[in-house]
């Protein structure tokens, strides 16, 4: 209990700002224009979410409004918000050459975008957009200026992101941290009899406590339940010597961690011990070649040749992990197929697992940055069935 309250005032003591620094917003934003120029675009478009947070430092969100960011590569550069969210992005931006034009709720937003546009002079240009562009502002776009073409650039976008800067590996630490005294505490208070619900709703709690700044998802997966790995937690009860796979996201200055670990509420049995042995086993085998240089897809080649080897190949149903950064899911993918290079800076996931369907399930899921020479692993909890072993 001491031990725990002394973490929560490191966490809560350190301060640090990811976003918003007018320094990095700027370096961001010269990459993004020379890696765009390069590309041959003329601009590129940015919407609420991961890409303006990154670029711009503004968090802010659309629903049914409009609200769209057209960073012009040939005239000035304009933000279209809705009136309401004017003061919250106007105390969020520090660059000065992104005009913000907030509109009423009785104002027809599109009129505007068409200003905008020819302001930016990009018609008949080619404007860079994300590939969760909704179709409905797609068809609006094309229809108020025909002679623009719009290119999807993600591949540009992510490439920008996918090597973090020092700032931005200490909010993954300082997420994965919470995370981590969060699964640690709920751990604690597990209980046979208790439903897979109530767990995520402590786990939620204990997270908040611990300074999250947001809990994307909680997964509680208990007996069978484990053996379908993106199931949300349901009303069964957890029995007595049921395997229990938590996997859960947490963030912190919009960065993410995604930790799993699978505990056993009670004694456990001889499969259950095997099972476990492998997964531990294939992970520490993708961890030892975590370091930059190598291959993706070599780590996950590492993963999937252990389970193989002990018979489990046709029970890894997926790939052995994934960047992290703004979204939880982001490059570089750990996947047979992935010929990207590890390189220092990049943060993701090691989470090979087995699927038995009816049976059990097992996960065990770490997260990585890859230092100069290898990784540091920012996930230090045990490794182990035993629920004794977190206190
Ligand atoms: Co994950």
């Amino acid at each position: 209990m001491f031990l725990a309250g002394i973490r929560l005032i490191c966490i809560v003591a350190m301060t640090l700002s990811v976003e918003g620094s007018a320094a990095s917003v700027q370096a961001r934003l010269a990459a993004l224009r020379e890696r765009a120029g390069l590309e041959g675009l003329d601009g590129v478009l940015l919407l609420p979410g991961p890409n303006l947070r990154y670029f711009l430092g503004v968090v802010t969100e659309s629903y049914e409004r409009p609200t769209l960011c057209l960073l012009s590569f040939r005239g000035p550069s304009s933000m279209l918000v809705p009136r309401l969210d004017l003061e919250r992005v106007r105390d969020q931006l520090v660059v000065e050459d992104v005009e913000l034009i907030p509109y009423a709720d009785d104002e027809d937003p599109w009129r505007i975008v068409r200003e905008m546009l020819e302001r930016a002079r990009l018609g008949g240009c080619t404007l860079g957009v994300e590939g969760r562009l909704p179709f409905k502002t797609f068809t609006r776009l094309v229809g108020l200026s025909p002679g623009l073409s719009l290119r999807e650039v993600d591949e540009l976008f992510y490439g920008l992101r996918v090597v973090k800067d020092e700032h931005e590996v200490e909010a993954h630490r300082r997420a994965s941290r919470i995370l981590q005294e969060a699964l640690r505490a709920t751990l604690r208070e597990v209980r046979v009899g208790l439903e897979e619900r109530e767990v995520k709703l402590l786990f939620e709690r204990n997270a908040f406590a611990l300074g999250a700044e947001s809990v994307p998802f909680c997964l509680v997966q208990s007996g069978p339940n484990a053996a379908k790995p993106h199931l949300e937690p349901t009303e069964r009860r957890i029995r007595k010597g049921d395997l229990l796979v938590l996997d859960a996201g947490v963030t912190w200055g919009g960065y993410f961690a995604d930790v799993t670990r699978t505990v056993c509420l009670g004694e456990p049995g001889e499969e259950q011990r095997r099972v476990f042995d492998v997964v531990v086993r294939a992970q520490s085998e993708a961890l030892r070649h975590a370091r930059p240089g190598v291959r993706a897809e070599e780590l996950d080649r590492a993963a999937r040749g252990v389970i193989a080897k002990h018979g489990y190949g046709p029970y890894f149903i997926h790939r052995t992990g994934h960047g992290l950064g703004l979204e939880v899911h982001e490059e570089p993918f750990i996947r047979e197929g992935s010929p990207t290079a590890l390189a220092r800076g990049m943060v993701f996931t090691v989470e090979p697992g087995i699927y038995l369907p009816g049976r059990l399930g097992v996960r065990l899921e770490d997260n990585l940055v890859v230092t100069e020479q290898g990784h540091e692993n920012l996930t230090y909890l045990p490794k182990s069935l035993r629920v004794e072993d977190y206190q």
